[in-house]
């Protein structure tokens, strides 16, 4: 057995409002604690999105009353909301940028509103970008002119990586994230996961991208789960929505990694501890740890699973790992597969916080 820290994924969509059949913040809690995770920080591209006090204060009454493990919860950044969004920083886990395509209708669109938020964001919190191709240029290039922090979402492809690391080396504020999938899966897997299953953004990408990820992970800051459920039903629609689950299956996918040579178990909890901590500034949570049989290993069934999500791309793989008992804050809220905490129970960690520098 040995013992970690709470693991802390800065990258998951609960849904709450407007996509409860998908999952909820009882639900997505649930499977955090399920999967290792003490805290989640939550994407703001809801129905409606959250972009105003109004629906910020909306989305944190309910994740009040219904989450299990700690959260931060991401503003996100429109053409409407740049004048009101700095007054608002001390209330989420930073701002969320959507510059590409991807699930639901929030995105950032115009040079100049982008140029905008970056301008008048605190520098104190933290941006987050969904950011593919020559996006991911513009908002570097942004970050660097505003001398401030950035923070890559799900990284797939190499010519993005490569960019981060010349970045980096440069002395650019840039942190990143890759996501499981990313790692594990290529589009050599469409044909076999079935192509509304395997709709996600950033796509899929060749073996190539996922080769220059494993050799580029000292450029990897943070693993994130990104987890973004979506009915069976709805993926296997005429017009599937883009995303996996992943809360349920990153750490044990890690552990294989870690038990093929490619990782080490200090490689995980950097990036999922430490930096996620370090990067969002999440206040320090107290007796609070996740105990794993390192040895144990066991095959993904989505039927399993606490997500409202109720299928999962890696469906039959045998995963390494077993979660044995989750502590946070002093309390068991998890133990041997079950979900001990109750809603309600989970703390916003950013209900009050400072932004000045
Ligand atoms: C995400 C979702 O469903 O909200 N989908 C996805 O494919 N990753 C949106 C996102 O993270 O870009
Ligand atoms: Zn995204
Ligand atoms: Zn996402
Ligand atoms: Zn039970």
């Amino acid at each position: 057995m040995i013992t970690l820290p709470g693991l802390i994924d800065p990258h998951v969509h609960l849904r709450e409002p407007g996509g409860t059949h998908k999952e909820d913040f009882d639900t997505g809690t649930a499977a955090a604690l399920a999967g290792g995770f003490t805290a989640v920080l939550a994407m703001p591209n809801t129905r409606p999105p959250l972009t105003d006090g109004g629906t910020l204060s909306a989305a944190k009454f309910a994740a009040g009353q219904k989450a299990r493990c700690d959260y931060g919860i991401y503003l996100g950044a429109g053409n409407e909301n740049i004048t009101i969004a700095p007054g608002l920083a001390g209330r989420v886990c930073g701002m969320k940028m959507y510059l590409d395509q991807t699930y639901g209708p929030l995105r950032l669109d115009g040079l100049y509103d982008l140029m905008r938020h970056f301008q008048t964001w605190p520098k104190a919190s933290p941006i987050a970008v969904h950011a593919e191709g020559r996006s991911l240029a513009a908002a570097l290039l942004l970050a660097a002119l505003h001398d401030r922090a950035l923070h890559v979402c799900h990284v797939s492809r190499k010519e993005e990586i490569l960019l981060i690391r010349a970045a980096k080396e440069r002395g650019f504020k840039v942190t990143c994230e890759v996501a499981p999938h990313h790692l594990f899966l290529t589009d050599e897997d469409l044909p076999h996961l079935g192509l509304g299953r395997a709709e996600v953004r950033p796509r899929l990408a060749t073996v190539a991208d996922r080769q220059a990820l494993w050799e580029n992970l000292a450029v990897i800051d943070c693993f994130a789960t990104d987890h973004a459920p979506h009915t069976s039903a709805e993926k296997d629609s005429a017009d599937p929505p883009p995303g996996f689950p992943g809360l349920e299956t990153a750490l044990g996918l890690w552990m294989v990694a870690v038990s093929e040579g490619r990782l080490t178990m200090d490689d995980i909890v950097e990036r999922m501890h430490t930096n996620p901590k370090r990067i969002f500034r999440s206040p320090e949570q107290p007796e609070t740890e996740i105990e794993i049989d390192e040895q144990a290993t066991w095959v993904v069934r989505a039927a399993d699973f606490h997500t409202r999500c109720d299928w999962t791309p890696f469906e039959g793989m045998l995963l390494r790992g077993r979660l044995r008992r989750v502590r946070l804050r002093g309390e068991t809220a998890f133990d041997d597969g079950h979900v001990l905490a109750r809603p309600g129970t989970g703390r916003d960690m950013y209900a009050n916080y400072p932004t000045q520098t």
